[in-house]
């Protein structure tokens, strides 16, 4: 099969000719300054878009199509029971009013401010009010536990946070003020304000530093964008890395405005006043690009839902919003379409609701099984399409550009690499691979604009964890294989992070929770197979010689340590404690060996390994 025209065209020109393909692509945002110039090699390895650009990305996301009149966000709550339209007017007039009221606070372009809040629709106002401003937002999902969030405080030293009193999950009230208190009390940072919007499901009790988002805005008057250079940092996302310590992943402002916009277009083929739908949250970076920035960057219409797949109320939940508010496109992770699949099979629910708007489905967040492809695609008779990309790149490093040139889909391949990511597949001492065989798959520097440009306060961090392995290139933490039609095929992480139902969590993370306990000796945590949530953690702890605790005790102390400290997102449950845990001659614990036995592969005993009998030992247990 050989690829078409239109798309090996644009591919070849990103790559030999950078600033000829991105600028003519810049040309769809509103500068202050239009750059002369795309990429900005002078500090290689550490690459920059846009140097001499100057650009609000509020203005591009808003005040441009408020003449339009368009709807700019819907919001849609099964879980509290209500539902809201915002136009492009309404909605930039809510974002300048808070713009003001943070500038109030004394927020000023460069400072960082951290969001924690549920799936509503001030989560988006106090985004682009930062954006606004050129205030430096970190949003932080609602499923992580006080420590989390007190780690990203200290590492962002935010001068306010905003916050809501509650998220709403399916069987509970998480009353988040609670969680911000112990994270204040456990950081050392401290913030000067935070603004609470309360909820009826649990209204905060407020403390000193404590405003009412209602009483601030009463008095606040709108503020007016603030032009920032396309190299200001627009936000911090904070994602898993192989330690503990969370990776600050830093989005500029230019690239990241030029990137998204090019690629709502190209990749999801959605434009001005089409409905979009991504059922992610704006916790993770699939709702940082997809359900706010590229969206409203377009002059489309977003969805905002606050609700699950399944049991708010039932499996038609994701069938009712496409039909009532004519969505043409829904992106969301593979896990929600399996939660769906296991309660209604059939999907005898279907034909409840009218999708004849529904063009296109897109899943991304771990990989697409095959089955659930199968079945989408048959229920649901649009393109199922995977695509693959990460915290890092925030947005597609791999798909099937709908919207470009539409390609024939191969189960189980995200497709091909998107014009300005030269993905390559190599070995161990960086050697590139013919096609066929797996490797680890990095990508060429320069990476395309809207990637990330360094971690947080740290270049070191970010060139030792990224960039160093293959010098020239950027790590993925990918391993795959590229195909003799050039598609790729992303077979899993090399590296200890891990996918939850779609959230990307570090197994270092959780086994430092776990080492901590003073009866544990030593202990690993690998993800192993599962069949809802695509990965689950699992655990195993050897004892301190002597410890006197029974199993169960010290079962149910670790669960509860890793939901305490983590979150319950990490949905960690699963623990046995064993003799011995496999390790090499040099005392690393052989984790991938482990995890291919409990997937149920026929895993070699590594030439390596100190003692294959502690491996036999496990074998059973890994296998259960
Ligand atoms: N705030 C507080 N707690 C949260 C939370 C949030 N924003 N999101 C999840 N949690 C909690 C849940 O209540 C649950 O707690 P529990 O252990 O007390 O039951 C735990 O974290 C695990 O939640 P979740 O991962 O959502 O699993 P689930 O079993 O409740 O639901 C799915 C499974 C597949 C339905 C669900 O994961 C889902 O809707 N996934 C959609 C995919 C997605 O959004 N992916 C994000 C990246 S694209
Ligand atoms: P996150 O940073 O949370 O988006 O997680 C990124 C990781 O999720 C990637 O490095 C992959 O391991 C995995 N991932 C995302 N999308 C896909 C996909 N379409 N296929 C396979 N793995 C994926």
């Amino acid at each position: 099969m050989t690829l078409m025209a239109d798309y090996r065209d644009a591919y070849c020109r990103s790559l030999a000719d950078p600033d000829g393909f991105w600028l003519p692509a810049a040309e769809a945002i509103d500068w202050v300054t239009p750059p002369t110039r795309a990429v900005d090699a002078d500090h290689a390895p550490l690459y920059r878009w846009f140097p001499d650009g100057v650009l609000n990305t509020c203005y591009n996301a808003l005040d441009r199509h408020v003449d339009s009149g368009r709807t700019a966000l819907v919001y849609d709550s099964p879980v509290t029971g209500s539902k809201a339209t915002f136009t492009y007017r309404e909605l930039r007039d809510e974002v300048a009013l808070f713009a003001g009221a943070l500038a109030g606070l004394g927020v000023a372009t460069g400072d960082r401010v951290i969001i924690y809040m549920p799936m509503v629709p001030r989560a988006v106002v106090a985004m682009l009010a930062c954006a606004r401003l050129g205030a430096i937002h970190s949003v932080v999902f609602g499923g992580f536990a006080p420590k989390e969030l007190a780690s990203r405080i200290d590492d962002a030293k935010p001068k306010v946070i905003v916050a809501a009193s509650a998220g709403i999950e399916p069987t509970r009230v998480v009353e988040y003020k609670p969680i911000i208190d112990e994270a204040l009390r456990l950081s050392e940072h401290q913030p000067d304000t935070v603004v609470i919007t309360q909820r009826p499901q649990a209204v905060a009790e407020m403390g000193a530093r404590d405003v009412d988002w209602d009483d601030l805005t009463a008095t606040a008057t709108p503020h007016d964008c603030v032009p920032v250079p396309a190299t200001h940092p627009a936000y911090i996302l904070y994602t898993s890395g192989t330690t503990g310590r969370p990776k600050g992943v830093v989005r500029d402002t230019g690239g990241h405005a030029v990137a998204l916009a090019w690629s709502l277009k190209a990749i999801y083929d959605i434009g001005p006043g089409d409905v979009f739908w991504t059922a992610s949250d704006v916790g993770w970076v699939v709702g940082h690009s997809y359900i706010v920035y590229a969206p409203l960057l377009a002059g489309a219409t977003t969805v905002l839902y606050e609700g699950k797949p399944v049991g708010t109320p039932d499996a038609g939940a994701f069938w009712r919003v496409i039909a009532e508010h004519g969505v043409q496109a829904l992106f969301t992770a593979p896990t929600a379409f399996r939660a769906i699949k296991r309660v209604d099979p059939d999907a005898t629910e279907l034909a409840k609701y009218d999708l004849s708007k529904f063009r296109t489905l897109f899943l991304a967040g771990e990989r697409l099984d095959p089955e659930t492809y199968h079945w989408a695609t048959e229920k649901l008779g649009v393109p199922v399409i995977d695509h693959w990309w990460q915290t890092e790149t925030g947005w597609p490093i791999c798909a099937n550009l709908r919207g470009l040139e539409p390609m024939p889909i191969k189960p189980g391949s995200p497709t091909v690499p998107v014009p300005g990511y030269d993905v390559r597949i190599l070995d161990g001492v960086g050697a590139e691979l013919p096609a066929g065989q797996e490797g680890a798959i990095a990508i060429k520097l320069p990476l395309p604009p809207g990637c990330l440009p360094t971690l947080w306060g740290d270049d070191q961090r970010y060139i030792d964890s990224y960039l160093s392995t293959y010098p020239g290139y950027y790590l993925t933490g990918d391993g795959g294989y590229v195909d003799e039609d050039g598609y790729v095929y992303v077979m899993g992480r090399t590296d200890d992070v891990i996918n939850v139902a779609g959230h990307r969590l570090s197994t270092g993370a959780m086994e430092a929770v776990l080492a901590a306990h003073p009866a544990v000796a030593e202990c690993a945590v690998i993800g192993v197979h599962d069949s809802l949530k695509g990965q689950l953690p699992r655990g195993f702890v050897v004892l301190k010689a002597g410890a006197e605790i029974d199993e169960q005790t010290l079962r149910d102390e670790l669960v509860a340590a890793v939901r305490r400290d983590i979150g319950p997102v990490a949905a960690f449950r699963d623990i046995s404690v064993v003799n011995g845990l496999p390790k090499t001659r040099s005392g690393k614990i052989l984790r991938k060996t482990m995890r291919g036995i409990a997937d149920g592969r026929d895993e070699p005993v590594p030439s390596t390994i100190e003692d294959a009998a502690v491996l036999d030992a496990l074998r059973p247990i890994l296998r259960t």
